[in-house]
């Protein structure tokens, strides 16, 4: 017996309605502003023909403000599963074009629905985030809404990778969804993410302000560092979620997408031979470095325009995946201030949480002096990065380029810290402080003393880089494993990785650390 014309025709006149959201004249709108719809964001996200709707016949249940009779198609969100890569991928996608892609009770459900199937299922979930906020009609309920979605967004974390593309408005408290994801990218040109807004703003406080100030991709990846990423329009988020999820496991019980080969041929570069400056102080750009140990200098870098005095990224070497942690000599001479311990502290717990080994390189003059690094809590900040290293159980392996001096050579991932293999290039100083300030506290009294000051100094440092400036004496103590050549950098650490493969270290039971927030 076939189903019937008429309950084959009810269905897909309703289906066309849904498919259809907001109707032709906003999707044009949309194009005419560079912008894509929402399904067209999770076509490009989703291989073809791989997508599965769920909830495309939801609808709202709200009686107020002549809301009763109004149809709200898919209630203003899309929600899924497909494959990227040949991985499945749980994702929603915010329809500006339905009632602003605001959220209300059932709205909300589907959200909540799609990062529960992301849980059970141990797969990653991509939300592009594009809405006027809680459905103002709804109060109450699209409040509680955001909470469920909020509360799910924390039980994710640390078990599936979710990424959030921030492609439209996202205002006032919506936007601590994203916040409570692990990696947001931000369209350049369409997206706003604040809490209050200049209107707000100038109202409460009376500072004038503008939404490029304080709102756009811009502020957010350089000075507040709420983002990870600018995309130029919406395919290049599509693009970045692409390439972020080719380094990311599913889920926390798997490791990341390593592409090994049972031969690990991997030749010597010279050119980092010539790279490091011979005068300590000159600065280098460590991304030369990175892209020399990546596998076909393929390095993604993270929050590139935040805290550029450390360099977070992923890449692969002799085929693993790792996570890079650098300090960066041209900016702020490599010096850890509050902003790059932030930073660099959150991406080694990522790679923990994810089973991603981290190579870190070192070059570090210390922890950035200064009295507001002092009074807006630089201890605290610092201390996130010790934390952080010390917790993290996956593969560890440093490089000591050059300067390692003081809290920041142990902040920067040092033996002790539960480094699994230190390497130092005959470049390295490993000391308590550099050279000049050193003397300047030893010899206080000599100094004093002395007819030719300058010549007196110069003479104490260079007995003193003599006697600690250099990797041996670190190496006699055993703090680091060997002495490498430059060159010979991206063999041996493929060879730690291979060898740390099947690591396992456990630790005693508990909730959680209390790490310094
Ligand atoms: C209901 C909404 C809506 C909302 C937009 N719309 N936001 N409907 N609730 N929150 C509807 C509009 O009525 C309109 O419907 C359609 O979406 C498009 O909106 P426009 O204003 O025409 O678009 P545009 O000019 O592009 O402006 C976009 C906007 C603006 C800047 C986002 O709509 C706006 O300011 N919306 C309110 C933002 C806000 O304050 N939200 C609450 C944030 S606080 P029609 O039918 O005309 O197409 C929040 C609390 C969360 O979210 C708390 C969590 C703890």
């Amino acid at each position: 017996m076939a189903i019937s014309k008429t309950l084959s025709d009810e269905l897909e006149k309703r289906r066309k309605i849904a498919l259809d959201g907001g109707g032709a004249k906003k999707a044009e709108d949309r194009h005419a502003k560079g912008r894509m719809t929402a399904r067209e964001r999770l076509g490009g996200l989703f291989s073809e023909g791989t997508f599965q709707e769920f909830g495309l016949h939801a609808q709202h249940n709200t009686r107020y403000f002549g809301m009763a009779d109004k149809s709200i198609p898919t209630d203003g969100v899309i929600c899924g599963t497909g494959f990227v890569d040949g991985r499945p991928v749980a994702a929603f996608s915010q329809d500006f074009g339905v009632v602003g892609g605001s959220l209300g009770e059932i709205h909300a459900k589907k959200i909540c629905a799609a990062l529960d199937h992301a849980v059970k299922a141990g797969v990653p979930v991509v939300g592009f985030n594009d809405s006027g906020g809680a459905r103002i009609q709804e109060g109450v309920g699209a409040l509680s809404g955001y909470g469920q979605v909020f509360y799910r967004n924390v039980q994710l974390s640390g078990v599936v990778p979710q990424i959030s593309v921030i492609a439209g408005p996202c205002a006032g408290g919506a936007a601590y969804s994203p916040a409570l994801t692990d990696f947001l990218i931000m369209t350049r040109e369409n997206a706003q993410m604040f809490i209050c807004g200049p209107e707000v703003i100038r109202a409460v406080t009376g500072q004038v302000t503008t939404m490029e100030e304080i709102g756009s991709a811009q502020a957010h990846a350089s000075v507040s560092g709420n983002i990870h990423f600018i995309a130029e329009n919406d395919q290049h988020a599509v693009q970045i979620v692409h390439k972020l999820l080719s380094f990311l496991p599913s889920n926390n019980m798997m490791d990341p997408p390593h592409h090994i080969e049972p031969d690990l041929k991997i030749v010597d570069d010279p050119a980092l031979d010539e790279l490091v400056p011979a005068d300590s102080k000159t600065p280098f750009d460590c991304r030369e470095v990175i892209k020399s140990l990546a596998d076909d200098g393929d390095f993604l870098e993270v929050m590139e325009h935040f805290a550029a005095n450390i360099v977070i990224g992923f890449g692969r070497i002799g085929g693993m995946v790792v996570g890079f942690v650098s300090n960066q000599p041209t900016v702020k001479a490599g010096t850890l201030d509050i902003d790059a311990s932030d930073k660099a502290a959150r991406f080694v717990r990522f790679c923990n949480v994810y089973n991603i080994p981290i190579v870190t390189l070192v070059d570090v003059p210390g922890f950035l002096p200064g009295v507001a690094e002092e009074r807006r809590g630089i201890i605290r900040h610092g201390a996130k990065m010790l934390f952080a290293y010390a917790s993290a159980t996956v593969p560890k392996i440093t490089v000591i380029m050059r300067k390692a001096y003081g809290g920041a050579y142990l902040a920067m991932c040092s033996e002790d810290m539960g480094a699994d293999r230190v390497m130092a290039w005959p470049t390295a100083e490993i000391a308590v402080m550099g050279a000049e300030g050193a003397v300047n506290i030893l010899y206080r009294k000599e100094l004093k003393e002395a007819e030719d000051k300058p010549a007196k100094a110069k003479e104490l440092a260079d007995e003193y880089r003599k006697e600690f400036a250099t990797p041996y004496l670190s190496a006699g103590r055993l703090a680091i494993h060997d002495i490498i050549q430059p060159r010979e950098t991206k063999s041996a650490i493929a060879l730690s990785l291979r060898g740390l493969m099947s690591k396992r270290e456990t630790r005693p039971p508990k909730k959680h650390g209390n790490i310094p927030l």
